[in-house]
């Protein structure tokens, strides 16, 4: 292989960047030419891509976002979409494709796979929510984001004596709910995957009032529902004072912290290591602090399960 192309697909995450900077300067050591693709698949199936050099990915590795932009892409979910794509492929002399992003990103890349173009998955989401990785880039800066912006809303819950319902993301998964909920001794966390009912929420709320607590937080994930309309029933059901923040996008912003440039670093050498030893279809990950990789189609036909451990830890600090 001599030309490997590089795109980053679906929902960004903080160090995309790194794990870009990565596969360039990995690339580029072995003496292989890099192509950057712009705006994800939808930028393949244009054409939008540019030969890159080591100084492309200089003064990167701690912005957020992804310099070679992202886009979800319906046309690549079908045949011809795949096709044009491949022909872009080919009319670059680009031999093999590193695709960083989430599950969805990964069904394109399996796709190309399997017309018999080699793709390499990296798990770029801050969502944590792909099988066959402990981490995946962009969890670890997105958590930290919410943590902070939890402890900020933590001083007005006490001063006003109200409790309050804090929206995250996490379309299926919980990884972003119950890590932040845990780090930051929520009284409720509502996850897709395990949550209590809305009485034993109420209950224990209601426990802790009685008990002299004056402020609560519950953190709620968004694919268990609306912050807002669970706010309401919540302030129905306990005539406490409730106030909700639904923290969206700024969780998908900001520098990358130390774990996520690291992590992205390693992942994205190693997905071209496997690439140059021709491996094809595989998805990079870490387990256990090693790198492993795994198939495509394993990695999506399995969900990412939450630690049950912590789930239930979660719970009995927060009696
Ligand atoms: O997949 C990452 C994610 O941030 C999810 O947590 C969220 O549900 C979704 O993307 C939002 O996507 P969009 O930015 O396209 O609205």
């Amino acid at each position: 292989m001599k030309k490997i192309g590089v795109l980053t697909s679906g929902g960004d995450a903080p160090g995309m960047n790194a794990a870009i900077r990565a596969v360039v300067r990995k690339a580029i050591y072995h003496e292989i030419d890099v192509y950057g693709i712009m705006n994800g698949y939808q930028g393949l199936i244009n054409g939008n891509i540019e030969k890159m050099e080591i100084g492309s990915v200089g003064d990167i590795i701690h912005r957020g976002g992804t310099v070679l932009r992202s886009a979800r892409c319906d046309e690549f979910k079908t045949d011809e979409g795949q096709e044009k794509g491949i022909a872009q492929l080919k009319k670059f002399g680009i031999e093999g494709l590193i695709v960083i992003g989430g599950d969805g990103s990964f069904h394109g890349a399996q796709s190309l796979t399997d017309k018999g173009y080699p793709c390499i998955g990296i798990p770029g989401t801050i969502d944590n929510d792909i099988a066959g990785t402990d981490f995946t880039i962009g969890f670890d800066t997105a958590l930290n984001t919410i943590i902070e912006a939890i402890d900020k809303i933590r001083d007005t819950a006490t001063s006003h004596e109200r409790t309050y319902v804090i929206e995250v993301m996490g379309r299926n998964a919980g990884d972003l709910a119950l890590w932040a909920g845990l780090a930051d001794g929520a009284e409720s966390i509502l996850i897709p995957e395990k949550s209590d009912s809305f009485e034993e929420v109420v209950n224990r709320l209601k426990r802790g009032h009685e008990r002299g607590k004056k402020h609560s937080i519950i953190v709620l994930a968004e694919g268990v529902g609306s912050g807002f309309s669970f706010g309401e029933r919540i302030e129905k059901a306990t005539n406490l004072e409730t106030r909700v923040t639904v923290l969206g996008h700024i969780q998908r912003g900001g520098s990358p912290t130390a774990q996520d440039r690291v992590l992205a670093s390693r992942l994205g050498a190693q997905a071209v290591d496997i690439l140059l030893a021709g491996k094809v279809g595989r998805m990079v990950g870490i387990e256990n602090n090693k790198l492993v990789d795994h198939d495509l189609y394993d990695v999506m036909s399995h969900e990412h399960h939450i630690n049950s451990d912590m789930y239930k830890l979660s719970k009995e600090l927060s009696i």
